[in-house]
């Protein structure tokens, strides 16, 4: 989690939209095309968002002054707010303008030295909801220089119709979306919110298991509210990652050693939602590998900069500057199974690179926080 490689006074060379080669300047091949001096800057890898969900309709500074006079985000959503709100919005706008304001998003995300994003479905909860926002983020993909990948979050409530036979829900999940899903090629994942009063852990592994059959990856979100049982579901269905995890034991870390799943931590959301920050500096003493991301989002954790994510990591997630780094890089990368293309400057993988202005420091980068760093991003 802590080394990091850097060379001072480098070269970098990139041919057909990979790393070709770099190295200290003295061994600097001579150059008969192209060339851009960086004198001063930090090149570094681009910024992998790992979980985000850019695709929403509206904002919700509602709730957002609800909570500041007194009401819990947990309160919010049993009384028909937080994501079913979202959900009621979404149903209602129209696929374009749900691309446009999406597009409005990725591009500041971009300017902030995002290289990668997952996106992630989950307010629509309906067939054909659900496959409009996959549609979004598909034409995303395919219009912005941007990675993207995308989730199918059909499993991120019961919607208000279901709520007296969450069965029901389930088994159109199973049955109804999933099959268009995979027919269509719309996702890439299968996320579960596994926590209290969502989906409960036998639910996730049912739901999991039916998106196995596609071939298509877990990761979940899990341990955000309460210990849920999100962790031991996800290492065995073999998940990618495990999202927020600002509840964890020493059981699920145990767990999580020597699994193939990512622990991610989401430090925005604990900072807007003022919840517990996922203690990345137990996890990592443990042993564990930890990635960090936005979880870009309207109702918990409405930003995309990860130069703030990192700051919080740092502050409140008792990461070191190097640890914040690589989890926003490389370990981000790991939990999208893009590691052997994005997360380092490593010759062969894309060049998907930022630079920055000047700093002393990898440690001043998270020092200055809540700005965007980022002056280049190469895509
Ligand atoms: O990652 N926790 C579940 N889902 C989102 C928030 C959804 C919402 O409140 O709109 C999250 O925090
Ligand atoms: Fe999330």
């Amino acid at each position: 989690m802590q080394n990091i490689n850097s060379i001072t006074n480098a070269y970098l060379v990139v041919e057909n939209g990979l790393i070709a080669d770099f190295g200290p300047m003295s061994e600097c091949p001579s150059l008969n095309f192209e060339t851009k001096n960086l004198e001063g800057k930090w090149l570094m890898p681009g910024f992998v968002d790992s979980h985000t969900h850019a695709v929403f309709a509206s904002a919700r500074h509602q709730e957002f002054v609800m909570r500041i006079q007194g009401k819990t985000y947990v309160e919010i959503a049993n009384e028909g707010g937080g994501i079913l709100n979202s959900a009621k919005k979404l149903r209602e706008m129209d696929e374009e303008l749900l691309y446009q304001k999406a597009l409005v998003h990725m591009n500041n995300a971009m300017a902030c030295g995002t290289a990668v994003m997952e996106i992630k479905s989950g307010y629509g909860l309906s067939t054909d909801a659900e496959i409009k926002i996959l549609r979004v983020i598909k034409r995303l993909k395919n219009t912005l220089p941007i990675k993207i990948l995308s989730t199918f979050l059909g499993a991120h409530a019961i919607p208000a119709e279901y709520k007296e036979n969450r069965q029901a829900y389930i088994d159109l999940i199973i049955n109804d979306m999933l099959p268009v899903i995979a027919k269509e090629n719309l996702a890439d994942f299968m996320d579960v919110f596994c926590d209290f009063g969502f989906f409960t852990p036998e639910e996730t592994d049912l739901l999991l298991k039916a998106a196995k059959q596609y071939g298509i990856k877990a990761k979940i979100h899990g341990n955000e509210l309460g210990i849920s049982g999100g962790v031991q579901v996800a290492v065995k269905n073999n998940a990618l990652s495990v999202d927020h995890l600002e509840h964890i034991g020493q059981e699920e870390i145990d767990c999580l050693l020597n699994s193939e799943t990512m622990p991610v931590a989401l430090p925005g959301s604990s900072f807007f939602l003022k919840i517990p920050y996922t203690p990345c500096r137990q996890m990592i003493d443990a042993g564990l590998p930890v990635a960090i991301a936005s979880d870009f989002n309207p109702g918990s954790s409405p930003h995309f900069n990860l130069w703030f994510t990192w700051s919080l990591a740092c502050l409140y997630n008792g990461m070191l500057p190097n640890e914040g780094f690589n989890a926003l890089t490389i370990n981000a990368s790991k939990a999208l199974g893009l590691e052997k293309e994005y997360g380092s400057i490593t010759k062969g993988k894309k060049a998907a690179f930022i630079t920055t202005r000047a700093f002393d420091s990898i440690n001043e980068m998270p020092y200055w926080f809540s700005m965007n760093h980022c002056l280049e991003n190469y895509l």
